[in-house]
Order: structure tokens, then sequence, then C-alpha cells
């Protein structure tokens, strides 16, 4: 009888366990973050680990020759650019040589979420910074409307021309500027003692009133001005228009950012509060899951 009631009660244990455990992997009451945020929905891009999946949640960039005002070089966007590499994902600007003209652009990567609607999350990425002088490698949200106009958008990005680039970071909420000069509240250079050329992790908060930015969980800056409103796009792209005013270049070796993962935890204008909250309360109010990094 003993054995009996033991194995009734492992039994009954596991059965218990089981619907607890899918209702955890399925996070429907979100994700904690470090600062103790709920985000309902995420992005989650392993690209060491599932390559395929991880990439699904995007869409390569094709973009046909464009010329920046101010500068000879056109530039595109091709799907070619976005490789396996390093055993994560690769982005790539492609070496540049000839002469600057619409059949020779300047050929970048540039990486969408398929979704359109991140409006504020914590938003994170492990990479390395190309080396190769010339480009801009940039992780940011974007919004602009069908005419180009109202464009809304928070920058994490490094210039392999700085001077010192394996230890500078540039966090802007757009426009960083104003009448061409640099506005100080919008726009923030930071210096690292990280080695950004070895893998860091980068991220910055997206909350109402404040762009919080980080790099290996510690802040690094953050930015009240022009922080965005709106449902946006999360990019990762690295490119170069042969500017002199920000990325310098062409790149006359291909320059290439390697990313690990792009981990995203954020509400959406698509998934409303009383939605995630119907949701959480039909999965029995499972704990929100932690977010990984
Ligand atoms: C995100 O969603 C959670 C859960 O609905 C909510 O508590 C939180 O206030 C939202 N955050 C922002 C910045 O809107």
């Amino acid at each position: 009888m003993l054995s009996l009631s033991v194995a009734a009660v492992s039994l009954l244990s596991l059965v218990d366990a089981s619907p607890a455990l899918d209702k955890r992997a399925s996070c429907a009451c979100g994700y904690k973050d470090e600062n103790g945020r709920i985000w309902r929905e995420a992005i989650l891009a392993d690209f060491t680990s599932n390559y395929a999946n991880a990439l699904s949640y995007f869409t390569p960039v094709t973009a046909a020759p464009t010329l920046h005002s101010g500068t000879t070089y056109y530039m595109s966007y091709s799907p070619n650019n976005v490789i396996q590499h390093n055993d994560g994902l690769g982005l790539v600007t492609r070496a540049f040589s000839g002469s600057p003209s619409s059949s020779n652009a300047i050929s970048s990567a540039e990486i969408d979420s398929n979704r359109h609607d991140i409006l504020y999350g914590t938003f994170r990425m492990r990479a390395t910074v190309p080396t190769v002088p010339g480009v801009c490698f940039g992780f940011f949200t974007y919004y602009q409307n069908s005419d180009g106009s109202g464009v809304q958008e928070t920058d994490i990005e490094f210039l392999s021309s700085d001077p010192v680039y394996y230890d500078t970071i540039h966090y802007t909420n757009q426009p960083g500027n104003v009448n061409g000069v640099t506005d100080p509240a919008a726009a923030k250079v930071v210096t690292t003692s990280a080695d950004l050329t070895a893998f860091n992790n980068h991220r910055w908060d997206w909350v109402p009133g404040s762009s919080t930015f980080f790099v290996n969980g510690a802040q690094t800056a953050q930015i009240t001005k022009n922080v965005p409103k709106i449902g946006s796009t999360l990019i990762a792209n690295v490119w170069s228009d042969g500017g002199s005013g920000w990325t310098h270049g062409p790149p006359t070796a291909d320059a290439i950012a390697t990313v690990y993962h792009i981990n995203a935890y954020f509400n959406s204008t698509t998934l409303s509060e009383a939605t995630f909250n119907s949701q959480c309360v039909a999965a029995g109010r499972p704990a929100a899951c932690s977010v990984i990094a």
C-alpha cells in the first residue's frame, strides 16, 4: 500500500507539473526584465543555434542604388550580404572598387523585423563590430510615414572609421542634430572600456520619456529627448554611403559585423493590454518568464 500511494503521489505531481511547465513555456503572462518591467511579447533570434529560425523573424532588405546628398557613391542593399558567418549572422558591406556609378554601387546589408508595430520594449544584441574602415553598423528602431516624413528612430551605431572605433558607441534619438549642429541632448557619444571587436551585449530600454543604453548590463547613457512614440520596426544593418560626414568609406575590403543574437522583449500596437491580460488568465496566470539576455 505504501509503495502504491507513493507512486500515486508522484503520478499526481507529474500530472500537475507538466501543464504548469507548458504554460510557463508559453510565456502567456509576458516577460519580466531586470527592472521588473513586464513586456507582452518577444523576438528571440539566436543565430548561433538555429540560424534559419532566427532569421525568420526578419527580412533581408533589397534596395536599388540611391545617392545620398553630398556623396558621389551610390549605395544599395542586397540579401546576398546577409550571411551565416563565424557561427552567427554576418552583415556585410562589400569591398568597393572602381568608379562610383548607379551600376557600381556600394553593396550593403540590412535586416528588418517582420513586426512593424513594436512600441516600447527592451532590445538586446550580442555582436562584434566591423574592423574595416568606412561603414556604420546600426541596431535601431525606425518609423517613417509613407512619404518618408515623420521619422522616429533610436539608434545604437558603431562607425568603423572612428579613430578609436573599437571603443566608441553613438547613441541617438533622431533627429540627432538641429540646423546641422549635433544636439547633445539627443545624440551621445560614449567611450566604453569594452573591446567592441569582441562579443558584447548591447541593449537599450525604450519606455515613454526615456531611452536608456547599456553595454554588458551596465548603463552607458540615457536620452530623454526625441523618445519615439509610435509603432516601429527593429533593424540591424552595416552600410556605407561613402559620405564624409558619417560612414566615410567606402570599405576596400568586406566590412562585417557578426551578430550572435537579437532578443527583443516588447509591447506592440497589435496585442492590447486587455487581450494580453485575458490570454494570461486563460493560461492559468503562470509567472512571467525571465528575460534571458
Ligand atoms: C507593457 O505591457 C505591460 C503588460 O500589459 C504593461 O504593464 C506595461 O505598462 C506596458 N509598458 C509600456 C511601456 O507601455
